[in-house]
C-alpha cells in the first residue's frame, strides 16, 4: 500500500462554485439556499453528491431514498455537506429492450453529473444488477473520490416451504409449466413470494454479484455486499459510509488509487468463488477499461482457474443471501482467499486499510454456506474462457451452473437465427432437435439485440423437458442472468451481427465444446467458414436516430466490455468551460 493522504485543509472543487463573492458564485450559492441550507455549508468542507440510482421503476432500489438519509446522517457527523442527486436508473426487470442497452448510456450521463456540479466526493447508491456498473464506470473516468453502498438483497423466499430464488426459480417455475409439472395458477401464487421484501436479487445473481464485485475491488466498506435490504445493519452501514466518504475527500482516496489490476484480479477470484455472474466478466472489463487498466478475458481464465466455488448460493448452490450474511458474508471469502495465497493482500480499499488487513480476522459462521475447500461445489469456479473458430475472440461459460458431463460435447448445431425465431419454433413438436443437439441462437449480442439480452439460457423444448432432461448445450452472443444455470456459452465474440462466425453456422453443422482444453470448435474446414462468411450480409436494420444509433454504431464487443468505443479512459474531473 503506498498511498499518501492529502494534505487537509485545502480548497475543494466545490469552492470554485461555492466560495467568493463574483456573480458566478453568489448565482450558484445562492440559489441553493432556497432550499435553507445555513451558510456555514458553503464554507469549503467537502461537498459530497449522494447519487442515487432510486426509481419506482427499479423496484429493486425503491428503498433507497430512505438508505440515502441514513447515508446523509454520517455525511453531516463526519464534516460534510450532502446533496442527494437522482441519477439515471437502468432497471433490469422494466427496461426494454434490455436493461444493458443503457448501461453506457447511465454511465455517460452519471461521469458528467459528478463533472459537472458542485461534488468533491461521491456515495453511489446502487442495487440493481446494471446501476452498480455503470456508476462504477463514471467514477472511475471522473476519478472524482466514490464510495459504493448498495441497497443490499431481499429477504429469503419461500413457496411451500421450500426456498424460493429470485429469477433462478422464475426459471425453474416456467421451465415446469412447460413440462406439465406445475400450474399456470401455481406459478401465479409462486410470484409473490419471490419478492417478499425490498432489496435485490436474493441469489448470487448479477446484482449480489457486482456488490461483491464492488467490494472486492476495495470501492465499498467490507461487508457491504450481503447485508439485507431490511436489517437494520444496512442503515449502519449506510451511515459509515456516510461518514468515511468525507473522510476519503480529505485524504483524497480516489478510485484510481483502489482500482489497480491487482484489485481486478482480487475480484476475479472472488467471483470463482462466490459463483458470480458471468455478467461481471463484461462489467470489470469495462470498468477497467475506464482507468486504462489493461484487463482481458484471459485474466479471468488464468486467475479463476485455481479458485473453488466455495459459496453455497442458488443458481450454483443452495442457499441465497440472507444465509450468506449470517454466515459471515463476503470478508470470509475474501479472508479464504487470502488464507489460500489467491489475494493480493494489500490492495488498498476505500477504507484506507488494505484487503487483507480488513478480514484477517472474521469467522465463518455456518460451513454449509461458506464451505471447506474440498467439499466446493466445483474445484475449477472461475468463469471459463473458450476460443476456436466459432468465437475467434472468446465465449464464456461458468462452470459452477453447469452439467459437469456436457462440458465436453460433440453435438448437431440446432440454430435460431435470432430469438423471434428462437421462440417461433422451439415450443414446435416437430422442432428437429434431441438432447444431444446443441442449441444455437445468433444476433443477441451487443449490437445485433441492442445491448445484449439475458438471452442465452434458452429454455429447453417441451418434449425435451418432459423427459426430465433439464440441460442441454447452448451457445450465443447472448449473456445470461447471473440467476440461472445450464451448460451455456456466452458472449461468443465477434458477435453475429458484427459478422462473427457465429453468423453462419447452419442447421446440421457440429459443433464441439471442449471445455478442459478451453475450446469451441465449428467442424467445417477453413474453406467453407471463409466462403460462408464472404456470403454473409447482416439480417437486422440498423437504428436510424436516437440513442439506438449512438450504441449499435459505437459500441464495442463482448470480448473487451461493450462499452462505447468514445467512453473508454478516465477523464478527470475538470470543467472545460464554465457554462455561465
Ligand atoms: Fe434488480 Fe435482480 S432484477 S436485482
Amino acid at each position: 500500500m503506498t498511498f499518501k493522504p492529502a494534505e487537509w485543509p485545502r480548497k475543494l472543487r466545490s469552492q470554485t462554485w461555492f466560495g467568493g463573492t463574483s456573480k458566478d458564485n453568489i448565482y450558484h450559492r445562492g440559489w441553493m439556499k432556497n432550499q435553507g441550507f445555513p451558510p456555514d455549508l458553503f464554507d469549503g468542507r467537502p461537498v459530497i453528491g449522494i447519487l442515487n440510482t432510486w426509481s419506482e421503476l427499479t423496484p429493486c432500489n425503491a428503498h433507497l431514498r430512505d438508505l440515502a438519509e441514513r447515508v446523509k446522517h454520517g455525511i453531516y457527523e463526519a464534516g460534510g455537506f450532502p446533496v442527494e442527486v437522482p441519477v439515471f436508473s437502468a432497471s433490469e426487470s422494466a427496461f426494454r429492450p434490455t436493461a444493458m442497452m443503457f448501461r453506457n448510456l447511465a454511465a455517460m450521463a452519471v461521469e458528467e453529473a459528478m463533472r459537472g456540479q458542485p461534488m468533491d466526493g461521491c456515495v453511489l447508491m446502487v442495487g440493481c444488477d446494471k446501476t452498480t456498473p455503470s456508476l462504477l464506470m463514471a467514477a472511475a473516468s471522473t476519478d472524482i473520490p466514490s464510495i459504493v453502498v448498495t441497497g443490499g438483497p431481499m429477504l429469503n423466499g419461500y413457496y411451500k416451504n421450500e426456498r424460493v430464488g429470485s429469477g433462478t426459480h422464475l426459471w425453474k417455475f416456467s421451465e415446469a409449466v412447460k413440462a406439465g409439472t406445475m400450474t399456470k395458477e401455481e406459478f401465479v401464487d409462486a410470484e409473490a413470494s419471490m419478492s417478499r421484501s425490498p432489496g435485490s436479487c436474493n441469489t448470487m445473481g448479477t446484482a449480489s454479484t457486482m456488490a461483491s464485485m464492488a467490494e472486492a475491488l476495495g470501492m465499498a466498506l467490507s461487508g457491504n455486499a450481503a447485508i439485507p435490504a431490511v436489517d437494520s445493519r444496512r442503515r449502519v452501514m449506510a451511515q459509515i459510509t456516510g461518514r468515511r466518504i468525507v473522510q476519503m475527500v480529505k485524504d483524497d482516496l480516489k478510485p484510481s488509487d483502489i482500482l489497480k489490476k491487482e484489485a481486478f484480479e482480487n475480484a476475479i477470484r472472488t467471483n470463482a468463488a462466490i459463483g458470480g455472474s458471468t455478467n461481471a466478466v463484461i462489467h470489470l472489463l469495462a470498468i477497467a477499461g475506464r482507468v486504462g487498466i489493461d484487463l482481458t478475458l484471459e485474466d479471468w481464465d488464468r486467475c479463476g482457474r485455481d479458485v473453488p466455488t466455495i459459496v453455497n448460493l442458488m443458481p450454483s448452490g443452495k442457499y441465497l443471501m440472507e444465509e450468506f450474511f449470517y454466515a459471515g458474508g463476503l470478508p470470509v471469502v475474501i479472508k479464504r482467499l487470502g488464507e489460500a495465497g489467491l489475494l493480493h493482500k494489500d490492495a488498498l480499499t476505500v477504507s484506507g486499510e488494505t484487503a487483507w488487513e480488513q478480514v484477517k480476522d472474521v469467522v465463518n459462521h455456518n460451513d454449509d454456506v461458506i464451505l471447506p475447500a474440498d467439499k466446493a461445489l466445483a474445484q475449477s469456479g472461475g468463469v471459463v474462457v473458450v476460443k476456436g473458430n466459432l468465437a475467434p475472440k472468446g465465449a464464456v461459460l461458468k462452470p459452477s451452473a453447469a452439467t459437469a458431463a456436457l462440458l465436453t460435447h460433440r453435438g448437431r448445431a440446432v440454430v435460431f437465427e435470432d430469438i423471434d425465431d428462437y421462440k417461433a419454433k422451439i415450443n414446435d413438436e416437430d422442432l428437429d432437435i434431441d438432447e444431444t443437439c446443441i442449441m444455437v441462437l445468433k444476433n443477441c449480442g451487443p449490437k445485433g439485440y441492442p445491448g445484449m439480452a439475458e438471452v442465452g439460457n434458452m429454455g429447453l423444448p417441451p418434449k425435451i423437458l418432459r423427459k426430465g432432461i433439464t440441460d442441454m448445450v447452448r451457445i450465443s452472443d447472448a449473456r445470461m442472468s447471473g440467476t440461472a444455470y445450464g451448460t451455456v456459452v456466452l458472449h461468443t465474440s465477434p458477435e453475429a451481427a458484427a459478422g462473427g462466425p457465429l453468423a453462419v453456422v447452419q442447421n446440421g453443422d457440429f459443433i464441439e465444446l471442449d471445455v478442459p482444453n478451453r475450446r469451441l470448435h465449428l467442424d467445417i474446414s477453413d474453406e467453407e467458414l471463409a466462403a460462408r462468411l464472404a456470403k454473409w450480409v447482416p439480417i437486422h436494420p440498423l437504428y436510424q436516430s436516437g440513442y439506438g444509433w449512438l450504441h449499435q454504431r459505437h459500441v464495442e464487443g463482448a470480448d473487451t466490455g461493450a462499452d462505447l468505443d468514445f467512453l473508454k479512459g478516465a477523464r478527470g474531473n475538470a470543467v472545460g468551460k464554465d457554462s455561465h
